[in-house]
């Protein structure tokens, strides 16, 4: 049977957990307990979900995150998001091939009433922002209920395994995503006035200023004082040819598989978009053993850190500048991806075109704000705010420290005493939200004599947990802004390596000539598994651009607990390049060659809309014919009224209007109506679905109240 399970992570525990049947098609598939029918799905090697009701095309995930509704299955004859849906045992899973048949009504269904629960505030979403900002609440007292539509809080933080950026007094700078997690769950759960409801999803806020979830299928009706949005980010989806093939996804997405799930769902990966998310899922994917093909970015400039694109450099993922992805290609899934250079009117240069063998194509090409409840609460007066990326796309550090504040002026609105703000926290939330900036030439000591850390971080980005580790004070920013570059003052230093093993970025290396000055030896942090490193093996060692510097030994391998699972690779090199050095190669250049000839896709399949399979081309004769209105493209081509509710497609029509000349200004956006999620029907009149019915009161106050039953 096949196993797409990873069974061995450098950062993640892999636990034994209870497996049982389930069925595919009716052949038997074994599935974890607690894992998403996606995942189970992947795990077993099927990728492709179903084919589209519209062309028969296949169908796979975008999201893994409930937005784009792509993953539909049958799941005992009705039909669920895959990538939402636990697997239970012994489901009987089928594709979806076309449209799902209503299910036979026997009768008249038993109904329940629906619950109103009052809460002086609602939190949507149990990532860092909404984590933070109840924190803060449950120390004011204030009655507050969280609602998440994952099986676990944490957000986006559950999939991040690298360790954080900013400060560690004031963000866990140093800590990994999934650690922070794990406090913050901690810390909200000692208040008995925060309430947790998970797998329960946000619906819509309506005109009566209540707001609508789906509490694990029962439709509830939440009477908030206050809403506190921290629903975070969805990503943007990109237009191109073969880009609704299974095996084009987000990176977010990939990045639940993998990190959340501990599934391998690709062999060969190619990552377009050199932001911070995608540089992370490169990285990401290399440490659970998949091969990264390469990388994509339209700009002469990746925007995510330096630091981040310079750890993938090193590990031997090319990274393509200035190029864009012409299409993927495959019948039914991906089996290549072809890209090309652009000009500077970003049009593809002929004869640049390259074409790489991968089945998997992640998209990381930015995030959108999931605010869809933040204008609707104010439309109909209910007070309102935002945290996180809901209120502004930014790391995961500035969400911490926005919903903190949030949390504060929240309570306040509500009378309590919290007192002032402190100023240096909307200080420190800008300093966490900056763009990083300028890159510098690489600071490299002279010096040959001793031990020292150099610090290959040549660019300015808010972070210094390597000046807060130094006990003997060797490493310092000039100033107060945690923004400066870190500089290594000279003398005093012991090579504890502490430095090395914090820095977020893998930038810092220690150079000890103290034994033999010819041959010093280099310490490199590193974060892959311990099979794949040993004492007296040959490694190519790299400057921080990715340019091979030799091959060398390594001496010792350690993994000090303050590494926090990272080990420190210590190789003897020679003295002419021992400075240089910043990381080992993990992958060969083989990997990332490209085909001999370049793949083109004919089919003129660049979808915008991916629910009604609408293509780009059918929009632009609309909008060349003189359409401005959103709401008229959607009339006459569908496109925004499939099952996602225009989520993943809107942005891509504002595009078409940029690309053909039409300011924004002149084009009336969608209407957004209530709901955002789609909901079956029957859970608005309380339908039972089978199991007993609970008993109800119809408005219950929070403070009452239990997790599993308010
Ligand atoms: S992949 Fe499941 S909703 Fe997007």
């Amino acid at each position: 049977m096949a196993d797409y399970r990873i069974h061995e992570h450098p950062i993640l525990l892999v636990e034994e957990r209870p497996m049982f049947g389930f069925t595919w098609q009716g052949q038997a598939m074994e599935a974890h307990e607690g894992e998403t029918i996606a995942s189970a799905l992947f795990a077993n090697g099927v990728r492709i979900f179903g084919h589209h009701h519209k062309d028969s095309s296949p169908q796979g995930i975008f999201c893994a995150n409930g937005q784009c509704s792509q993953c539909l299955v049958m799941a005992d004859g009705l039909p669920v998001k895959s990538c939402m849906t636990l697997v239970q045992p012994g489901v009987r899973v089928e594709p979806l091939d076309g449209k799902p048949a209503l299910p036979d009504v026997k009768g008249v269904p038993q109904l329940r009433p629906i619950e109103t629960v009052e809460v002086e505030c609602l939190v949507i979403g149990g990532g860092p922002a909404g984590l933070s900002a109840a924190i803060e609440l449950g120390k004011a007292g204030v009655r507050t209920l969280i609602v998440d539509d994952k099986h676990r809080l944490g957000g986006k933080l559950v999939l991040q395994t690298h360790k954080f950026f900013g400060s560690i007094d004031a963000c866990y700078a140093g800590t990994r995503g999934i650690d922070i997690a794990t406090q913050l769950e901690q810390e909200v759960r000692q208040f008995e006035n925060v309430q947790v409801w998970l797998n329960t999803a946000a619906l819509s806020v309506f005109s009566d200023r209540k707001v609508g979830v789906l509490r694990e299928g029962h439709y509830v009706v939440v009477q908030p004082h206050i809403l506190l949005v921290a629903t975070g980010a969805r990503e943007k989806s990109l237009a191109f040819k073969g880009n609704t093939l299974p095996g084009v996804y987000g990176a977010g997405a990939f990045q639940t598989l993998v990190n959340r799930d501990l599934v391998r769902p690709t062999e060969r990966l190619f990552i377009v978009g050199g932001g911070n998310v995608g540089l992370i899922a490169g990285y990401h994917a290399l440490q659970a053993g998949i091969q990264v093909v390469g990388l994509c970015e339209a700009l002469p400039e990746c925007s995510g850190y330096k630091v981040h694109k310079d750890k993938l450099a090193r590990l031997g993922v090319p990274i393509y500048l200035s190029h864009t992805v012409l299409n993927a290609d495959g019948e039914q899934e991906v089996e290549s991806v072809t890209i090309a250079q652009i000009d500077e009117n970003w049009r593809p240069i002929p004869g640049t075109e390259k074409s790489f063998k991968c089945d998997t194509i992640l998209v990381a090409v930015g995030l959108d704000p999931v605010d869809e409840f933040v204008h609707k609460a104010r439309e109909f007066g209910l007070p309102v705010f935002a945290a996180g990326d809901a209120e502004e796309i930014a790391e995961a550090s500035a969400a911490m420290f926005t919903g903190r504040i949030r949390g504060l002026e929240i309570a306040r609105s509500l009378g309590r005493d919290v007192g002032e703000i402190p100023q240096e926290w909307h200080v420190t939330a800008e300093v966490l939200k900056s763009r990083p900036g300028a890159v510098v030439t690489e600071d490299i000591p002279e010096m040959e004599e001793g031990v020292f850390p150099v610090l290959h971080c040549s660019q300015e980005i808010p972070c210094n947990p390597c000046i807060s580790v130094c006990r003997q004070g060797c490493i310092i920013i000039e100033g107060e802004d945690i923004r400066g570059l870190p500089e290594y003052v000279g003398e005093g230093c012991t090579g504890c390596a502490q430095c090395v093993a914090v820095c977020p970025g893998l930038a810092i290396t220690l150079v000890d000539y103290r034994k033999d000055p010819e041959h010093p030896v280099v310490t490199i942090p590193y974060e892959f598994s311990a099979g794949t490193i040993h004492k007296g093996d040959v490694v190519t060692v790299l400057d921080t651009e990715g340019t091979v510097l030799g091959d060398v030994k390594v001496v010792q391998v350690q993994t000090p607990k303050f590494a926090d699972r990272a080990f420190l690779v210590r190789v003897r090199v020679p003295r002419e390049y021992a400075r240089r050095i910043a990381g080992v190669r993990v992958q060969e250049p083989a990997v990332a060659e490209p085909l001999e000839r370049y793949v083109e896709r004919m089919a003129g399949d660049e979808i915008i809309c991916r629910c009604e399979r609408v293509t780009a081309g059918e929009i632009r004769a609309l909008i060349r014919s003189g359409v401005r209105d959103m709401n008229q493209i959607k009339a006459a081509t569908r496109a925004g009224m499939g099952a996602c509710g225009g989520k993943t497609c809107a942005n891509l029509i504002k595009r078409l209007f940029r690309e053909e000349g039409i300011p924004l200004e002149q084009v009336a956006e969608n209407t957004r109506r209530p709901l955002f999620i789609e909901v079956p029907l029957g859970a608005f009149a309380g339908v039972v679905t089978g199991e007993a019915l609970a008993e109800e009161s119809p408005v219950v106050h929070a403070t009452d109240a239990h997790e599993g039953g308010l």
